[in-house]
């Protein structure tokens, strides 16, 4: 463990962070109610867990961008390459530009989504080491078909898979593929050809399925960095199996991003 490469990992602080509009159904009901001090408190926690194994880079917070926390979403990095995103909201795309900026300061090769497609980066694009391919969402974000697109522009590649529950409308927040082959994921979140494209690649002793109790704790929504899994929460049960998989789990809460629809890995 000590000698694997270390990754880097790109955070924004929580300074402007809050619910100041509705594009998911987590938003609902929590509009301008979230609390500025736990949420920094729980962001640092993440932010000195990941920090622990992992190096943090910092993409400075901008006013009146409420969900530039959610890092996840400014593109999609492979070694220096980033694909940005094009964000489906008009409420978030202001981000484009901060991201944009970041990456081209920091020395990355900039590649644009094709004009008028939509795509939501790393929420929608999760790199599965043991199979060399990443998994692509869309359904509600990013757009149908995107997966071939990710493939002709970046990746070797890239399975499709279709989401169908809006309160999972990115697929880092039903799916986390994890070490050794592993995938952790809720079955519900996905159309039936998608779970089936699911249980193909994936042999049944490798898959994490989780229920709607764990999956609404937004345990798929993991950071997967060694073989650790950090998470804001998960069941005894969903702890056990993980660490049946030579996993350790790592429980960092993270209540007041998930009422913006995000927690651990979008951040
Ligand atoms: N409020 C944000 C949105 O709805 C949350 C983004 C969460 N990010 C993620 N990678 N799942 O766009």
């Amino acid at each position: 463990m000590f000698n694997a490469p270390q990754k880097r990992i790109l955070m924004c602080p929580p300074e402007f962070f809050g619910v100041a509009y509705v594009i998911n159904p987590w938003m609902e009901g929590h509009f301008a109610r979230t609390d500025a001090e736990n949420a920094l408190r729980q962001w640092t926690q993440l932010k000195e867990t990941i920090g622990r194994h992992a190096l943090v880079s910092l993409l400075p917070a901008h006013e009146g961008l409420p969900d530039l926390v959610f890092t996840a979403n400014a593109g999609l990095v492979k070694g220096r390459k980033v694909l940005l995103s094009r964000f489906r909201s008009p409420e978030r795309r202001d981000e484009e530009k901060v991201d944009r900026e970041w990456f081209e300061k920091n020395g990355f090769q900039i590649i644009d989504p094709p004009s008028g497609a939509f795509f939501e980066g790393a929420g929608d694009a999760l790199y599965d080491q043991a199979r060399d391919l990443y998994w692509v969402g869309h359904g509600f974000r990013s757009d149908r078909d995107f997966a071939p697109l990710l493939q002709a522009l970046l990746v070797t590649r890239a399975v499709e898979l279709t989401l169908v529950d809006p309160r999972f409308y990115h697929l880092d927040t039903c799916l986390c593929p994890l070490p050794d082959g592993f995938v952790m994921y809720f079955p519900g979140a996905f159309d039936a050809p998608s779970r089936e494209t699911i249980e193909k690649l994936v042999p049944e002793h490798l898959r994490i399925e989780v229920d709607e109790r764990d999956a609404v704790k937004f345990c798929c929504n993991a950071v997967s960095l060694h073989s650790l899994v950090i998470m804001n929460d998960a069941s005894d049960a969903l702890q056990g199996r993980l660490r049946q998989a030579n996993l350790t789990p790592v429980l960092t809460p993270l209540s007041e991003f998930l009422k913006a629809g995000g927690a651990a890995k979008c951040l």
